[in-house]
């Protein structure tokens, strides 16, 4: 291995797909692995976001394209895949990212188990927890095959602990996620194919309608951290770095928490 600080973070040659890059974190995370010298396939099911953040990274120099993608229609994630082996023979890395929210938490009677719709309950279930197996199925072979990848889920510190913030159905899709990863990692892992995780606390991003920008909501976001703040989108990106690059090689199945120590109280 190449344990030069360029050797261990560049990405240059790879090829990664990020979904719900269209806005917030994803879209961080793919200037963050264009930057790094991948080429970024940004995949959002907003495809006119998703073209905005392709052109603001080929009009800095890097290497993108854009992709509409709804991770939570059976195959629409395995047909993304099979057109970027199509194009580039090779994927890399993948961030299974896109995520909505599940409305308020049980803080408020709104969020409480009485409130709980069946529809919003599925919904959000199909995004965050289906959307992000559907993502894993279709990189998986591929990656085995090459001997080499990097897999990661963006879970949250909302999946490791009790959060009045946030809806049951959020919390229990990231719980979710977590050991999805899990069980993937033990089967990826003999291949050198490393699946972890990244699990956020509150970042400013437009998740939930943009609820953390109105300052009553992020003061009580930013209490359920020990940094009592919410983070810049920005915030993310050495982590995903890490779980994206050769600097992670003996790293499978671990929960790399980016939340200002909201999971450790
Ligand atoms: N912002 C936070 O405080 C926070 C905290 C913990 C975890 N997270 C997680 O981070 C991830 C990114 O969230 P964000 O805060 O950047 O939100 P965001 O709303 O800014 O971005 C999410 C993106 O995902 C896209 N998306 C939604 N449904 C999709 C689908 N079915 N298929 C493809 N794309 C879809 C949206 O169009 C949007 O562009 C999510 O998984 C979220 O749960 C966010």
């Amino acid at each position: 291995m190449d344990d030069t600080i360029t050797g261990l973070f560049g990405l240059s040659g790879r090829v990664a797909f990020v979904t719900g890059a269209g806005s917030g974190l994803g879209r961080v995370i793919a200037e963050t692995l264009a930057g790094a010298g991948a080429h970024v396939v940004v995949a959002d099911l907003d495809g006119a976001a998703a073209e905005v953040s392709a052109d603001g990274l080929r009009q800095r120099g890097l290497s993108a394209e854009a992709l509409a993608l709804d991770v939570s229609e059976t195959g629409a994630c395995d047909d993304a895949v099979g057109g970027i082996l199509k194009a580039h023979g090779r994927l890399d890395i993948a961030f299974a990212n896109a995520g909505i929210s599940g409305g308020p938490g049980p803080g408020v009677s709104e969020g409480m188990l009485a409130a709980i719709s069946r529809e919003r309950w599925a919904s959000v279930l199909d995004v965050n927890l289906t959307g992000v197996a559907e993502t894993l199925r279709a990189v998986a072979e591929p990656m085995k095959a090459q001997g080499r990848g990097r897999i990661v889920a963006v879970a949250s510190a909302s999946g490791m602990r009790s959060d009045p913030m946030v809806s049951y159905a959020y919390a229990a899709a990231k719980a979710g996620v977590i050991n999805l990863v899990r069980q993937a990692a033990a089967e990826l892992a003999p291949h050198n194919v490393m699946a972890n995780v990244l699990a956020p606390g509150p970042f400013l991003t437009s998740i939930g309608k943009g609820r953390l920008h109105d300052p009553t909501v992020a003061a009580c976001f930013a209490e359920t951290t020990m940094a009592g703040r919410v983070a810049a989108p920005n915030e993310i990106a050495g982590a995903a770095l890490l779980l994206a690059s050769d600097a992670s090689s003996f790293m499978a199945g671990s929960i790399l928490a980016v939340d200002g120590g909201a999971s450790a109280w």
